[in-house]
């Protein structure tokens, strides 16, 4: 595992990405405020003419269980306003609104399959340590299947809703297994929030309780942090 501690999160996790992208790569997106800087970094080089998406396919990490693909939050509008729409890019994503939840999981786990596997999947971290919408207790080799959101993770993501009532208790997401599946992972963490999450994921032991620490069994996984996120370390 590296670990960049660094002050442009944005830059190095767009280089890490940069270096998987040629027609016929498959990217692993994440939504959330943390990969943010890295969608920009990436299209401001396309706008520079450095970097072209062309042959380049997508597939998202999660999705909230019940709102429709249209709503402003789902997590697919969400991946196509911030960056698969102005980056050209295809995506494909858990549909939230499958009537067959496990028959949707198969499938999306299939498509991920038939697509040759993910290159490069990009990675935040929840507070609790969740990646995708892994919380606490996931199984380490689990696959793409229905979980429960903490009272934590919905009151942490309540900033996207009116309320956190509004938030969705229920989520389609990539198992643990799925993200390890992944040939390169990078994770980018910001600010002080996150600074305990990044030290048991790096530090602590391997364990259902830190669901992020079971990159370190990944044999090609970036953690890329800001100072802040890097103060437990
Ligand atoms: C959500 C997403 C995760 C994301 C996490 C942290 O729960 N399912 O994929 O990593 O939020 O989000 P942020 O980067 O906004 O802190």
């Amino acid at each position: 595992m590296e670990v960049v501690i660094t002050s442009s999160p944005g830059e190095v996790a767009a280089d890490a990405i940069s270096g998987h992208v040629h027609p016929g790569a498959v990217l692993g997106l994440a939504t959330g405020s943390s990969p943010l800087p890295v969608y920009e970094e990436l299209l401001r080089r396309r706008d520079a003419g450095t970097l072209s998406f062309d042959g380049v396919r997508a597939f998202t990490l999660d999705e909230y269980l019940g709102l429709p693909r249209s709503h402003p939050q789902s997590y697919h509008s969400v991946i196509r306003r911030d960056f698969t729409d102005r980056a050209g890019i295809e995506v494909d994503g858990p549909d939230g609104e499958a009537k067959d939840v496990p028959a949707e999981a198969a499938r999306y786990e299939a498509a991920i399959a038939a697509a040759g596997g993910i290159d490069v999947q990009l990675l935040g971290i929840g507070t609790d340590g969740h990646i995708g919408f892994n919380e606490p207790g996931s199984s380490l080799a689990s696959r793409t299947r229905t979980k429960t959101l903490t009272p934590q993770t919905r009151q942490d993501n309540a900033r996207f809703f009116d309320s956190v009532e509004e938030v969705p208790v229920h989520v389609l997401t990539q198992g643990l297994g799925t993200i390890l599946d992944a040939r390169h992972v990078v994770l980018v963490a910001t600010g002080a929030t996150k600074a305990a999450a990044v030290a048991a994921a790096v530090e602590g032991p391997v364990s259902a309780f830190c669901p992020a620490s079971v990159l370190q069994l990944h044999p090609h996984v970036t953690f890329v942090v800001d100072p802040d996120a890097a103060s437990e370390l």
